[in-house]
């Protein structure tokens, strides 16, 4: 298991296939998502948080973090999916506009008579399924979620104490997402998938515009800092969030050809279905190659977003596959980000302590960091840095899409070393 990077060779190939996409993951769309999202009990804008004193040791101008781990106090970003795409689901069934349908009117009673008793259903490794749930909850209706083998029960009993029927199948990933769509089926429930599939793309379609509001917070929140991100990494599980960051990087800031930021997308060896496919020039999908076996648990998947990947395609500038110690080699130093000397305390987000800001951050949430972590400090990965244009100059911007949801998981890698870097040779 190495570090893979490769040019993506289908980069500005599929215009045509691409703009549709495009077209719906504008500034105008990111302000009516986030319109639905403030109205939400809760609501705030993650922090976006600078690491000034790491960037200066890694010799770059600014790493720029978005700290997915306070989104409505679900310490994952997914929730914004979810809920986006249920509740334009629930407005299309009541023939209003989503406008007319605030959270508020959304839980209240009247709408609730009005719709009747609906059962979402849902397959997750956990995040996607607890946002459905907590929504599906605030709504009081009814959620099923099937997760898939070796889902920690940690990630189970959140999905429960939500009041949501969940399960944990022998199956993949992708396969206990084709027996939810069974189920959904068979039962006439409502499947939240978020994935897509010829026939299965407009509820996914809501889960993409639905993460624009994470995007649509960080472009604000980089413009107030009057900062301009020089390279984008994001982790991808089947590239439905990538999709959303691509698709509203390029709208921000344009093209890297144009002067926009250099999009890196980042996955698992063993879960390489974006790598895949795009490293190929067939024009076709490419499931990943490897048993889905990594302990970067939300990124395990085998398939791509069919409505995503021509819009990933055309616009991504590189897909790297990494092993398990990236990612947990990220989440070590977010957790323990440069102090100005042995002495001085870890900064807590308190104030007042001029150390960078600890970011806890999960398996898949470190990943794009982890990567970007280790081009930056291995010298064997010197040629990788410089194909990526990194320099003194660059502003590396990651999403940490997740807190610790596995705390087990996160214990044994932040406090235990556990999948340490191996010794060269690797
Ligand atoms: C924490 C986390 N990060 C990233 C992703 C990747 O999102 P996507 O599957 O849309 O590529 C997921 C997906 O579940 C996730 O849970």
């Amino acid at each position: 298991m190495t570090i893979a990077v490769v040019a993506n060779p289908n980069r500005g190939t599929r215009s045509d296939a691409a703009a549709p996409m495009l077209a719906k993951l504008t500034s105008e769309r990111a302000e009516s998502v986030m319109t639905f999202h403030r109205s939400i009990d809760g609501y705030q804008p993650t922090p976006l948080v600078s690491l000034p004193h790491l960037a200066a040791g890694l010799g770059v101008r600014g790493l720029l973090v978005k700290d997915e781990s306070h989104r409505f106090g679900l310490n994952a970003f997914k929730a914004l999916g979810g809920s986006y795409a249920i509740a334009s689901h629930l407005a299309q069934r009541l023939g209003v506009g989503l406008d007319e349908l605030p959270y508020q009117r959304l839980i209240s009673d009247e709408i609730r008579s009005r719709l009747g008793e609906i059962t979402f259903i849902t397959t997750t490794d956990g995040n996607h399924g607890r946002g459905v749930a907590w929504t599906a909850n605030k709504l009081r209706q009814n959620c099923v979620v099937h997760m898939p083998r070796g889902t920690t029960p940690e990630r189970l009993r959140n999905i429960q104490a939500l009041g949501a029927r969940a399960d944990i199948t022998e199956l993949v990933y992708d396969d206990t997402v084709r027996l939810s769509a069974r189920e959904a089926e068979e039962n006439g429930w409502v499947l939240v998938q978020d994935t897509s599939w010829p026939g299965y793309e407009d509820i996914p379609e809501k889960i993409i515009q639905g993460y624009m509001t994470m995007l649509g917070e960080a472009i604000e929140q980089m413009r107030d800092e009057n900062l301009t991100p020089t390279h984008v990494f994001v982790q991808s599980g089947v590239g439905a969030m990538p999709t959303a960051v691509v698709g509203c990087i390029v709208n921000a800031y344009g093209t890297s050809d144009e002067g926009g930021p250099v999009i890196v997308v980042v996955e698992p060896n063993n879960a390489a279905c974006i790598f895949e496919t795009l490293r190929a020039t067939d024009g076709k999908i490419h499931p990943a190659v490897g048993g889905l076996e990594t302990i970067m648990a939300g990124l395990a998947c085998g398939e791509p977003i069919t409505i995503g990947i021509d819009l990933l395609a055309h616009y991504v500038d590189f897909v790297a596959s990494i092993p398990d110690y990236v990612s947990a080699q990220g989440m070590r130093v977010l957790s323990n980000p440069r102090r100005l000397s042995p002495t001085e305390p870890v900064a807590d987000g308190n104030g007042g302590r001029s150390a960078d800001r600890r970011i806890i951050s999960g398996e898949s949430g470190a990943a794009a960091f982890g990567f970007a972590h280790e081009v930056l400090t291995d010298p064997a990965l010197a040629g990788v840095k410089q194909q990526l244009g990194i320099d003194a100059d660059s502003v590396l911007f990651f999403i940490s899409t997740e807190g610790d949801t596995d705390r087990a998981g996160y214990d044994a890698v932040v406090n235990d070393g556990a999948y340490p870097k191996p010794s060269a040779p690797r």
